[in-house]
């Protein structure tokens, strides 16, 4: 069995991330959505709520599955029996990042590669933080994250 993990903070998911997962779901068997508890930015949202936005929008995906992690990926991948872990590229700017993490994670565990997904071009100007940004100003989500998730987000900017 394929088992890919695809990490992030998903501070809140966004349309970007969920076409991402839609897309590894259709190629591997399972794919294991893994959220980082602990960052030194403080995040908008709890792990928990990050979680539960995750499933939710991510129901309708029998091969998805969501967990929350502390600590290194390579370590979150083995728990899981993952091979693989799912990165997203939107623009050029993200190539250099995600290149040296690929790099440092493979020298953890020479068993974990990392494959990196285009974003759909149409959500490649979408971040959590632009997100986070455009709710602080009462704006209008509905090109950014999912449907579903929008009332769970403006309340957080009650
Ligand atoms: O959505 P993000 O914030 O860009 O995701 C970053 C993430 C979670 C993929 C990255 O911070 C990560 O892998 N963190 C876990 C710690 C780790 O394994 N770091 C690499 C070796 S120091």
């Amino acid at each position: 069995m394929r088992i890919a993990v695809y990490p992030g903070s998903f501070d809140p998911i966004t349309n970007g991330h969920l076409d991402i997962i839609e897309r590894a779901s259709k190629v591997f068997d399972k794919v294991v959505v893994g959220v980082l508890r602990n960052k030194s930015k403080k995040p908008k949202f709890t792990a928990e709520e990050r979680v539960g936005l995750i499933e939710r929008v991510t129901a309708h995906l029998d091969n998805v599955e969501t967990d929350s992690f502390d600590g290194l990926l390579v370590n979150f991948a083995k728990t899981h029996h993952a091979s693989v872990i799912i990165k997203g590229l939107r623009t050029v700017n993200d190539f250099e990042y995600e290149f040296q993490m690929a790099l440092l994670n493979k020298a953890l565990d020479s068993e974990c590669e990392t494959m990196f997904m285009m974003t759909n071009s149409k959500y490649s100007y979408i971040s959590s933080s632009m997100v986070n940004e455009l709710a602080g100003y009462k704006g209008d989500l509905s090109e950014l994250v999912p449907n579903e998730i929008i009332p769970d987000i403006k309340k957080k900017y009650e």
